[in-house]
């Protein structure tokens, strides 16, 4: 299915994407999306119009029309785990029904919805307290997709933060929750404890650890401790009051949940109007992604340059840039968002993958990354795809001239990446310094880049709530439709398993309980070196 693009993939290598731009003046607008507030650029990488048709017809050949639609009416597409994949009704505002076995799901999202909305609002305005007070802060304890997406999310919305202070503990590494307590008051911090399963051992560890603290420091867990899970059996049996118990259904992954009650913290950070704006721009990327034609679909458009550059050409990891320091996080957020969704080998039906499976995803935002890794970028040896990120306006009027300048960063990269300079080029500048002979020739080649590089940018209004809601539906869809171009299941990740048993049966080794007889000499060295070198 591949063959084709992979043969075109060798002969793009061969022509430069300057003179894609000199053959075809309106290349930039026919190789842009635009929806809502945004406008995605894919023009900068080395498809044409045949490639673009050779991947377009991936889209049929996979059947995506049919999988989004199975995907949208609640259909078991998480196939090895039996169940729905619905975080697109979470957003789903306007309530229109959505069928899970034949029973409406809207009825129950809506509720729960409106009981987030009530307490975040109790929470910010005092009229739930903690035992010394109104709450000044609130400690979200979770991990993975019930940590990353609240954390992007907060940090996201940081211009529109009049809520109490919102911490996030996830790792079990006792320093993250022991730094993260100690300037708080036990006696008014809200402590949510967020986990879909309610098993999860670095969260469950965290919550004991921060009960502990509160009873200590004469807080009352009863009153300041909330829960969000599918397993309310569990919340209760950890002594959380049911008013204080946010659940939803095993048909939201943990890595697409910010939008439901895992957003809790968030929703109590910015109000529940900004956290329905957020809702509202995700539901404004679904309707986007169900009904627009496959060349303006930009999910679509962005999984298919996904597809381009790693299962086509090759390339081994993709770059995320976001010129948006508020997105700091969302690198990582995506690090789960597209790795845990198709970093799989095995094809839904179980037989190996014939291309390779979704790419690395790493990231920092600009310009800090440009005073670091963008050296390798630039000049080293592999190619990375870059996917910029960038808002037309920042938040601050009065810092205007800094957001022109972090915008003509981004722009610049983009062009650099592409344009590069020749040896040539190069070797005049050393002229110009002054330079003459082996001197010149020597420096000038340390000086050459080799462009031709690909990029996409997404460029937006303003981060707004609805913005931010738009940019994470849009990088959930493109996983979606890369994952059902590559016939994979995007929604489990069976690949997190082993290390979590071996972890518990590693416990007691690292305890001293009991011996290292069965393992491996390397992890018997290490254990007895940890036993040798503690009090
Ligand atoms: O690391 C695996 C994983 O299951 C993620 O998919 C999930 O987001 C995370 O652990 C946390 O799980 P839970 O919300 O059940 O604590």
């Amino acid at each position: 299915m591949f063959d084709r693009l992979q043969a075109l993939a060798a002969e793009a290598q061969g022509r430069h994407i300057l003179d894609l731009f000199a053959a075809d003046p309106d290349r930039a607008a026919r190789y842009s999306a635009e929806t809502g507030d945004m406008r995605l650029d894919y023009s900068k990488t080395h498809i044409d119009d045949a490639v673009r048709e050779e991947l377009l017809a991936l889209c049929d050949r996979a059947d995506l029309a049919a999988r989004r639609e199975a995907m949208f009416t609640g259909a078991p597409i998480n196939e090895t785990e039996g169940r729905a994949v619905l975080h697109t009704a979470l957003r789903n505002l306007d309530g229109d029904p959505v069928e899970v076995d034949g029973q409406d799901v809207m009825l129950g999202v809506l509720e729960v919805l409106q009981r987030m909305r009530v307490f975040a609002e109790e929470v910010r305005g005092g009229a739930v307290q903690g035992a010394g007070g109104s709450f000044t802060d609130v400690v979200n304890i979770g991990i993975g997709g019930s940590d990353l997406g609240p954390v992007m999310a907060t940090l996201a919305l940081s211009p529109y933060h009049d809520g109490p202070r919102v911490h996030y503990v996830s790792n079990v590494d006792g320093a993250h929750i022991a730094d993260t307590l100690r300037p708080l008051d036990p006696k008014r911090t809200l402590v949510i404890v967020a986990s879909k399963t309610f098993t999860t051992i670095e969260t469950m560890t965290n919550a004991r650890t921060a009960r502990a603290w509160m009873q200590d420091g004469g807080g009352d867990p009863a009153r300041q401790f909330a829960a969000v899970s599918t397993a309310l059996d569990l919340t209760s049996d950890f002594g959380i009051p049911l008013e204080h118990v946010f659940g939803f259904e095993d048909w939201v992954g943990g890595r697409y949940s910010v939008w439901g009650p895992i957003g809790l913290p968030v929703m109590i950070a910015v109000g529940a109007n900004a956290f329905d704006a957020f809702l509202r721009g995700g539901q404004a990327m679904n309707r986007h992604f169900r009904a627009a034609d496959w060349t303006e679909n930009m999910p679509v458009m962005l999984a298919l340059v996904g597809i381009w550059h790693r299962q086509a050409c090759g390339h081994p990891s993709r770059a995320v840039l976001p010129y948006d320091q508020r997105l700091l996080r969302l690198p990582a957020y995506l690090q789960q968002l597209e790795m845990e969704s198709n970093g799989k080998s095995v094809a839904m039906d179980g037989s190996p993958l014939s291309v390779p499976s979704g790419p690395v995803v790493w990231g920092e935002p600009g310009t800090n990354g440009q005073h670091a890794f963008y050296q390798l970028i630039h000049q080293g040896t592999d190619v990375v795809p870059c996917e910029f990120m960038v808002a037309a306006e920042g938040h601050e009027p009065e810092l205007a001239h800094h957001h022109r300048l972090l915008l003509a960063n981004c722009l610049a990269q983009s062009e650099a990446l592409m344009r590069g300079r020749s040896l040539d080029e190069a070797r005049q500048r050393m002229a110009d310094k002054g330079l003459t002979g082996d001197e010149l020739e020597r420096q000038a080649r340390h000086r050459v880049f080799a462009g031709n590089r690909p990029s996409t940018t997404l460029i937006y209004s303003k981060l707004t709530p609805f913005v931010l809601g738009q940019i994470v539906a849009l990088y959930e869809h493109r996983v979606f439709v890369e994952g059902v171009i590559l016939g994979i299941n995007s929604f489990d990740q069976w690949g997190v398993e082993l290390g979590k048993e071996l972890a518990t049966s590693l416990g007691p080794i690292v305890d001293g309980e009991t011996g290292t007889e069965g393992k491996d000499g390397s992890t018997a060295a290490l254990v007895a070196y940890a036993l040798r070198h503690r009090d």
